[in-house]
Parts: C-alpha cells; sequence; structure tokens
C-alpha cells in the first residue's frame, strides 16, 4: 500500500464520518511539535492528537493532570502551523471543562490560538458536549481508561470488564454520540467492547487498547517509537525496531492501521 493519500485534500471534520461508513479505518498519533507534526502529516495519517500525554511523554509527569491550557495551547499551535492534511485533535486538559462556560473558553483558544480543528474531552459529559457544539466546537470524546482520573480509577488500568462495567461504557457512548459528538476515542477495554461500541455507534471510534474492530486507532507517538520511559502499554507497539527510522516507522504504522494489521491479538484485551 502507498502511504501517501490518494486524496490530499486538507481532510475535514465531516471526512472522519465518511470514512466510517465506507470502511475505511482512521490512523491517529500523536505528536507535541512541529518536526513530527509534520512527518506524521506527511505519512497521510489521518488525525493528528495533541494529547494531554505530553504532561507524561514531554513534561516527565507522573500523569496527565499537570498540564495547562496554556499547554495546550502551545502545544497545539506548533503542531497546526506544520499540518497540511491531517485533522487537528486537542486534549482539553484536566478541570479545564467543569462548567460549559469554562468549557467553552478552553475550547476557544484551543481553536483560536491553538489552530486545532476538534477537541476532545473526557468522561460522560453529554451536557459540555452539546453545549460546545451548540458554539460550533467539534468535539471528540474519551472513555474507557480516562487519564485525568487516574487517582480515582486506582492507575491506568483496563476498564469496561464484566457486564455492567461494559453497559455502562456503551451507554455513556451512545450519550455522547447523541449531544453532539464528531468521534469518540475508546481506550483500554476488552476487544469485544470496543467492536460493540464501534457497532453501534455512527461517529466514529478510534481505539487505543480497544481491539482491532474500532473504527480507527491512535498511539501514542513516543509509545510506537519505544522512546516513553517505563513499561511499554500491552496494547503499543514499538514500530521503530522493525523500521530502522522514525519516518518508516510512522509509515508502517499508517499502513498496518489502514490494512488492518494492528493491532492484533497480542495488542487487544
Ligand atoms: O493524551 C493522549 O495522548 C490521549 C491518547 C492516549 C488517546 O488521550
Amino acid at each position: 500500500m502507498n502511504a501517501s493519500p490518494a486524496d490530499p485534500r486538507p481532510l475535514q471534520v465531516r471526512d472522519l464520518r465518511a470514512m466510517k461508513r465506507r470502511g475505511e479505518k482512521i490512523s491517529s498519533l500523536t505528536a507535541y511539535d512541529a518536526s513530527f507534526g509534520a512527518l506524521i502529516d506527511q505519512t497521510g495519517v489521518d488525525a493528528i492528537l495533541v494529547g494531554d500525554s505530553l504532561g507524561m511523554v514531554i513534561q516527565g509527569h507522573a500523569s496527565t493532570l499537570p498540564v495547562s491550557i496554556a499547554d495546550m495551547v502551545y502545544h497545539s499551535r506548533i503542531v497546526s502551523a506544520a499540518r497540511r492534511r491531517a485533522l487537528v485533535i486537542a486534549d482539553m486538559p484536566f478541570a479545564s471543562y467543569a462548567t460549559q462556560e469554562q468549557a467553552l473558553d478552553t475550547a476557544a483558544r484551543l481553536l483560536r490560538e491553538g489552530s486545532a480543528h476538534m477537541v476532545k474531552l473526557e468522561g460522560p459529559k453529554p451536557g459540555v458536549i452539546r453545549f460546545l457544539t451548540e458554539q460550533g466546537v467539534a468535539v471528540c470524546g474519551h472513555l474507557g481508561l480516562q487519564p485525568q482520573s487516574v487517582h480515582l480509577l486506582g492507575g491506568y488500568k483496563i476498564q469496561g470488564r464484566g457486564e455492567t462495567a461494559a453497559r455502562r461504557i456503551l451507554d455513556d457512548a451512545l450519550l455522547i454520540e447523541q449531544a453532539g459528538a464528531e468521534c469518540l476515542v475508546l481506550e483500554c477495554v476488552p476487544a469485544a467492547l470496543g467492536a460493540a461500541v464501534a457497532k453501534q455507534l455512527e461517529i466514529p471510534v478510534i481505539g487505543i487498547g480497544a481491539g482491532p474492530d474500532c473504527d480507527g486507532q491512535v498511539l501514542v507517538l513516543y509509545d510506537m517509537l519505544g522512546i516513553s520511559a517505563g513499561a511499554q502499554p500491552r496494547f503499543s507497539k514499538n514500530f521503530l525496531t522493525a523500521a530502522g527510522g522514525i519516518a518508516a516507522a510512522i509509515r508502517h504504522y499508517h499502513e498496518a492501521v489502514k490494512t488492518r494489521q494492528f493491532p492484533g491479538p497480542e495488542h487487544s484485551y
């Protein structure tokens, strides 16, 4: 498969739903700076997530909680400057969307100053999501493992195990879709639940540790290059070792997602 996209025009938010409808897997990676942003964009990856994981992989914190709105705006701006085709999705950091008004202030900064196309927020917050979409903001939900709630969750653990927990995630996903979200990130849940959520929703479900049947995949760039400190999560894969170079590793990841070779059973729960 040629890594360059067949259609090089800049992607629009609505293209994600069109990709789901035609059964094309969505590839996504995190980036936090212009150089990696450009490399990822040139490879044809569909969405660049300026994740608040930058708190861990860039800033060296033990969690995403210390990341500020100013940090997110800065990293979003420098990634967006390098973007030609991919959609740029920026994370709303911890405690920056507790009310509708606060959420709009944060989203406005990420869109205006950070030039993001979409914002992502964790948890079932249909009221906030509806309000943002009514103001014209494209929103990506985030369910399953929600890193901003790490202390409540008692660690970075698989979520949605067992019938009740799985049902709850499925119900929350529907609420998020009904509230107007454009897509949903689903993190660290059993593959069967990832498949069920993707089947139930019309909006694309982008998995990270949620099995091969999600509509797309996202990984933390530094995990897939094997340069994150600490243990590699089971759901990630080091693409750099086999590829021998960073650009080739990103291309291999993109191709593996598009051709459904990643994630394999060894990366799923
Ligand atoms: O912050 C981030 O990188 C994320 C991904 C783990 C999906 O939210």
